[in-house]
């Protein structure tokens, strides 16, 4: 068992069971996203936390002092709790940048989707047992350090108060669902402080599991929890060979959502037409048509129009921007930063009556997040040998590090929002357009958002290349 000195960070170096190998921690966020359809149930926030309970093991201190921008007082939704805001933005921003990293390393007709809220969680919830350099990478990329507190300890209160504002859907139509678990293998004694932080913040509660001898069966344990909580959509989360024998811990977090539109697409208008994958390459999609109001705008000098498609109880939507024609979704793309999101969302027209047309899709991502988060500044943690991660086994204090982080997404748009519910789509016939009104037809690349409304969270965000079967 641990000796009792190696609990101290003081002594880093001390532990007398220090192994000669490093031990790997694994990652898995995987969002889930089915836009119609049924799912499971579970609410993180059952046992809302009203105060951080206990400090994680190391403290980052921002020494930056006030800006100037604290002294303009930047309007912030009803009820919600200043840092709380600060976070989503935090989470937004590190989403953009994390785009635009995922958008250059892959063809431009590729599709792309993944959840960053998800990504963002997950290190939070690793950030929990870090210390030095480790620590500061996390807070830099993620963007915590913009979060004005003096210190780093606080921000796993906000998470769970961001997470209460999430998942708390109280009958509203649209659901969103995370859960978070933490397998650890079952020979090494984890850290008290480090569980209990974890399942008060992030509800993941930690399953022992034999990875030691059996990595192969642990590994199939963990594919079919998740296979369990995303209705066997998501199968095989982590590949053959991503664990071994030396891994520690399997953090994995998963969100879900599903919603009906609030203005349905009626299954009488939808018609196959063509979808530009670039200007000379055509394939055949289901494009479905509804003519209703909307938020909408058109933005010419960034070359844009964006149309926000509302799920029912008006809480979360899905946010579409195309590049107008002659406008290339990479120049979009290469230019997309929080800023640039909030001034079109701002400068939206409410009620516009729009002729809608947009392809059924079903996409689906994984990726391995190491390199692309290594590129943006998170090294250390990935590092065998400089990783700093003692606040989470006992007696292994610089012996841990991330092996590898795994994540993978799919998102399903259709017409449907399953039965009933009024509709106040305004249905025309097929493909009769009223040349009058504003157009937005989706017939080539487009990128999405999936956010919830009041906070703007980013939830889930992708491109849009290639939606043919
Ligand atoms: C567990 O972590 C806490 C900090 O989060 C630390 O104070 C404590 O000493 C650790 N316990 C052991 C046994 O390592
Ligand atoms: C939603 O919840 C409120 C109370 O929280 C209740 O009065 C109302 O009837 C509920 N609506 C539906 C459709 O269940
Ligand atoms: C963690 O939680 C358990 C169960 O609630 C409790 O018995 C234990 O004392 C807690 N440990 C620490 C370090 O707070
Ligand atoms: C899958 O979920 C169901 C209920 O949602 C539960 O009864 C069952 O034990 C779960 N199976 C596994 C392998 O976790």
């Amino acid at each position: 068992m641990a000796g009792a000195l190696c609990a101290s960070p003081v002594w880093p170096h001390c532990c007398p069971l220090a192994s000669l190998h490093a031990r790997m921690i694994v990652l898995a966020v995987l969002p889930f996203v089915l836009l119609c359809g049924a799912l499971a149930n579970d609410d993180i926030c059952s046992a809302k936390p009203k105060d951080l309970p206990l400090q994680p093991m190391c403290i980052y201190r921002n020494l930056e002092k006030k800006t100037a921008d604290d002294d303009d007082p930047e309007k912030i939704p009803e009820a919600t709790n200043r840092r709380v805001w600060e976070l989503s933005k935090a989470n937004s921003r590190f989403a953009l940048s994390f785009y635009r990293t995922l958008a250059e390393g892959k063809s431009s007709t590729g599709n792309i989707f993944m959840s960053p809220l998800s990504i963002s969680t997950a290190f939070a919830m690793t950030k929990l047992g870090a210390c030095e350099d480790t620590l500061e990478q996390i807070m830099q990329v993620f963007q915590f350090d913009s979060i004005k507190e003096k210190t780093s300890d606080q921000i796993h209160f906000f998470f769970a108060k961001l997470n209460c504002r999430l998942y708390r859907k109280a009958n509203k139509s649209s659901e969103l669902i995370s859960a978070n678990r933490l397998f650890g293998d079952k020979s090494l004694t984890f850290n008290d402080t480090y569980q209990n932080i974890s399942e008060a913040m992030y509800d993941a509660k930690l399953l022992p599991l034999n990875f030691k001898q059996n990595f192969e069966a642990a590994r199939i344990t963990i594919n079919d929890w998740v296979a369990n909580k995303t209705e066997k959509r998501i199968q095989d989360v982590l590949p053959e060979g991503a664990l071994d024998s030396n891994t520690v811990l399997v953090l994995v977090n998963t969100i879900y959502f599903k919603g009906q539109w609030k203005s349905k697409f009626a299954k009488s208008n939808v018609y196959s037409s063509e979808f530009f994958r670039t200007p000379e390459d055509a394939c055949t999609v289901s494009m479905m048509y509804q003519e209703t109001k909307f938020r909408y705008g058109k933005f010419p000098d960034d070359g844009v129009k964006v149309l926000e498609l509302p799920y029912k109880g008006d809480d979360i939507s899905m946010v579409l921007i195309l590049p107008s024609e002659g406008h290339s979704l990479s120049a979009v793309e290469g230019d997309l930063t929080l800023e640039k999101i909030l001034y079109w969302l701002g400068g939206m027209k409410v009620d516009k009556t729009v002729t809608v047309q947009i392809p059924r899709f079903r996409i689906e991502d994984s990726f391995s997040l190491k390199a692309k988060l290594q590129k943006m500044g998170l090294t250390d943690l990935f590092d065998s040998t400089r990783a700093r991660l003692p606040g989470i086994v006992e007696g292994l204090q610089d012996e841990i590090f991330i092996s590898d982080a795994y994540h993978k997404a799919f998102l399903e748009v259709n017409e449907e929002g399953s039965e009933a519910a009024a509709s106040t789509a305004i249905v025309a016939t097929g493909r009769s357009i009223n040349w009058n009104r504003e157009v937005f037809t989706a017939n080539r690349p487009f990128l999405l958002l999936i956010r919830e409304v009041s906070l703007n969270t980013i939830i889930f965000m992708g491109r849009v290349a290639d939606p043919c079967p």
